[in-house]
């Protein structure tokens, strides 16, 4: 049997539930989202610590801190609900894929959900309990390992699942069976690189200029956040050349791997440059922190799109397409996940009203319309839990 074969083999015989190219529009936009808010949540992370140890005293470092250990449970929440949604279209496009990875990597991506739990655990409780004074630092360490560790294990997920001509050596090493699932099968150094930390100290960095503006609201001290401003810019201007450097190194490597090289060099040597440009040039960081985070999550499209034209570009090598893959308009399902999506959106949304509006003022106000919409939103989420409850037991008690 072919591993083009074998792929193909391997699909959900039922089909996908919607035209697949569309799901995989979805899954490179989502996962934009994901990965923003995961390497904000990193790069606070870092942040604090630096600022509660390497700079403890320093009154201006101590509201950096303060700053960072508050904003990354929040964006660490954000990150793991934004990655549902690519977690979503991943089983139901690439099953074949995420299965085979999950298999073959069983130990950790069992573990993950512990790591995950105890990194945003930790997180929160730095937050709450250290982040005044720097006690308890060793609770944002470690967080800030597990969170690490998270994304090393999603890296090794999705390496192993380009792989699938390895597949059968590391499922039967030496013609024995290992499934203990603890050996990391496939990884690429500089493109973790490039993704983790590279990713996370630019969205650190437009995210540090973007409360330089958005902290004005409730008036803060210009003082700071102009300040604040400029370190993010600085930080942004020193990271972007080497962000486009270790992308060509990452295309050097995996690229040449899959024959992708140019797909790879030419849109993150331009990102690196354009970014380090813009940079640069910034005048007033605080002041144009809104357009900042636009050209970085424009940005980060572009690498999803890279990202997922080297899982297409892997596949064709078997004569494998999701083009192909078989469909079947569901209506139950679009239903389901239309109004699951909407009583999603409303729910995150809320949520970020309420963040955004909180924080804009001193006394912490969200105004009323806000209110409503979270009780409307919450409403909606226990009538959508009830008509789950009552689809179960239907099915349950009925259909059987
Ligand atoms: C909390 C820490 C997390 C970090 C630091 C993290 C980081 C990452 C990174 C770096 C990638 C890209 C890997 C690569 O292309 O090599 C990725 C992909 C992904 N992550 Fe996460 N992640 C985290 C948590 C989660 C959670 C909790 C979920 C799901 C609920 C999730 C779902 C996904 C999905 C679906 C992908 C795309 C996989 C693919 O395209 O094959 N991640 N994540």
């Amino acid at each position: 049997m072919t591993v083009g074969e074998m792929l193909r083999m391997m699909r959900d015989p039922l089909g996908a539930p919607f035209f697949p190219p569309a799901l995989q529009v979805l899954l490179v936009v989502t996962w934009v989202f994901h990965i923003f808010f995961v390497t904000v949540a990193l790069g606070t992370s870092v942040l604090a610590l630096y600022a509660y140890t390497l700079r403890k005293g320093d009154p201006f470092w101590l509201g950096v801190g303060r700053l960072s250990a508050r904003l990354t449970p929040n964006a660490l929440g954000l990150g793991i609900v934004t990655g549902i949604a690519p977690l979503l279209f991943v089983q139901t496009i690439y099953d074949p894929l995420w299965y085979a990875a999950n298999t073959l990597s069983g130990f950790w991506s069992v573990s993950f959900i512990f790591v995950v739990m105890g990194g945003y655990s930790l997180a929160y409780v730095f937050y709450l309990k250290g982040s005044k004074d720097g006690r308890l630092i060793f609770t944002a360490a470690l967080s800030l390992v597990l969170l690490f560790f998270a994304g090393w294990v999603m890296h090794v997920l999705h390496s192993v699942s380009i792989r699938p001509e390895h597949w059968l050596r590391w499922y039967m090493p030496d013609g024995t069976i290992d499934t203990r699932g603890v050996t990391f099968h496939a990884y690429n150094i500089p493109r973790l690189v490039f993704l983790l930390p590279l990713q996370s100290a630019l969205s650190l960095a437009v995210v540090v200029m973007f409360a330089g503006w958005y902290l004005r609201k409730r008036g803060d001290d210009v003082a700071f956040l102009d300040r604040l401003a400029e370190l993010g810019r600085k930080l942004a201007l020193v990271v972007s050349p080497i962000y486009g450097a270790t992308g060509l190194v990452w295309a050097l490597t995996e690229g040449v791997e899959f024959g992708v090289v140019a797909l790879i060099a030419v849109p993150v040597v331009v990102l690196g440059a354009v970014l380090t440009a813009y940079f640069a040039m910034l005048k007033q960081p605080a002041a144009k922190a809104p357009l900042s985070l636009v050209l970085w999550l424009v940005s980060l499209l572009v690498v999803a799109v890279v990202r997922e034209g080297i899982r297409v570009a892997s596949m064709a090598r078997f004569g494998y397409s999701i083009a192909e893959y078989p469909y079947r308009i569901d209506w139950g399902s679009i239903l389901v996940f239309g109004v699951t999506t909407v009583v999603g959106v409303m729910v995150i949304l809320y949520l970020i009203l309420v963040l955004y509006q909180a924080n804009a003022s001193k006394e912490g106000q969200v105004s009323a319309r806000v209110e409503r919409l979270g009780r409307i939103a919450t409403g909606m989420l226990g009538a959508w839990f009830g008509f789950f409850f009552l689809l179960g037991a239907y099915s349950y008690f009925v259909l059987r």
